[in-house]
């Protein structure tokens, strides 16, 4: 019989079937109770050495990957990137593999390179998971923005959904676009010509420059951080007035369905791509919610992919 999640690591949502996302999503629906509970330590991971290493900077993911590998019972070790022998000069799968040889059972990854998680899980004996590779992938990201949805909207399927903002420089648009139009969701992008990646790239997906018309009628409006790290300093400087044509406020969000929910992955630019009042509503902001429940799907991502080796 086929396992119902027959890869030894999650690099992206690229490769994997519906069947396989709803797997997982359906996974992580268990821990969302058990996290809301004041004891939350199960034991399925004890024994087991979970490594985060993060070469870029992160709260949210980074700590809920700390978080859900303790509540799982595994013993988490973070790296310090800062103090480590990175800054010596050693290269990446140099690192890779002197954590390797401590033989870890999962290894979570955040690099600012595109395609580093790949290279990585190439020379590691135990699973990774792709906590954000450059403008690549972050397939828990993903997870958690579709989990969000299904439990808010009671379905993916038929949703139209608007990604808007900085979509090129945005691993999180992309494992969206993925998982989402996998999952049956209408998807279009929203954002200036500068930040929309090429057709091609967008695999026949819908853009719009006009922000009212992109989000015009949507259920689901996920706003992304401008991200001036990934971009040439004449971009940037053209994006003086980007609040006043792309930033979310109540008046705009206007647009969308009545009862359209506001995402965003996190960290928010208050005032630059969404509105404190926006961002703060609690019955239109899914803010939140997104990071309570990526708990829980790193929680079902670290159990489903190390139980091969538990067995
Ligand atoms: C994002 C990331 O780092 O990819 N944040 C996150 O993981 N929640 C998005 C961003 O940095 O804008």
């Amino acid at each position: 019989m086929m396992p119902d999640f027959p890869h030894r690591h999650l690099i992206g949502i690229e490769g994997l079937s519906p069947g396989e996302i709803n797997f997982l999503l359906d996974e992580a629906e268990q821990w969302i109770a058990f996290n809301r509970s004041v004891r939350k330590l199960d034991d399925r991971l004890a024994g087991l050495t979970q490594v985060n290493a993060f070469f870029e900077n992160s709260t949210r993911t980074l700590l809920s990957f700390e978080v859900a590998g303790k509540r799982l019972g595994a013993q988490v070790v973070n790296m310090h990137v800062a103090q480590s022998s990175v800054q010596k000069g050693e290269t990446l799968l140099d690192t890779a593999l002197t954590i390797n040889a401590m033989r870890p059972d999962v290894f979570v990854m955040r690099h600012a390179a595109a395609g580093a998680a790949r290279e990585v899980a190439s020379v590691m004996d135990c699973p990774v998971i792709n906590g954000g590779d450059g403008w690549g992938e972050h397939p828990t990201q993903a997870l958690l923005d579709a989990l969000t949805i299904r439990r808010r909207k009671g379905r993916i399927e038929g949703l139209k959904i608007a990604i808007c903002g900085d979509i090129r420089h945005s691993r999180v648009a992309r494992s969206n676009l993925l998982a989402l139009r996998a999952l049956g969701g209408d998807v279009r992008v929203v954002g200036p010509a500068a930040l929309l990646p090429s057709t091609a790239e967008l695999g026949g997906a819908p853009s719009f420059t006009d922000f009212d018309e992109g989000i015009a009628g949507a259920d689901v409006v996920m706003m992304l951080r401008i991200q001036r790290e990934r971009m040439e300093e004449s971009l940037a400087e053209r994006l003086d007035d980007y609040h006043a044509l792309y930033g979310l406020t109540r008046a705009r969000l206007a647009q969308a369905a009545p009862d359209a929910i506001v995402m965003h992955p996190g960290p928010i630019n208050r005032g630059v791509e969404i509105a404190s009042d926006v961002a703060d509503d609690p019955e239109r902001s899914a803010i939140l919610e997104q990071v309570e429940l990526g708990v829980a799907v790193r929680m079902a991502c670290l159990d489903v992919l190390t139980r091969e080796r538990r067995s």
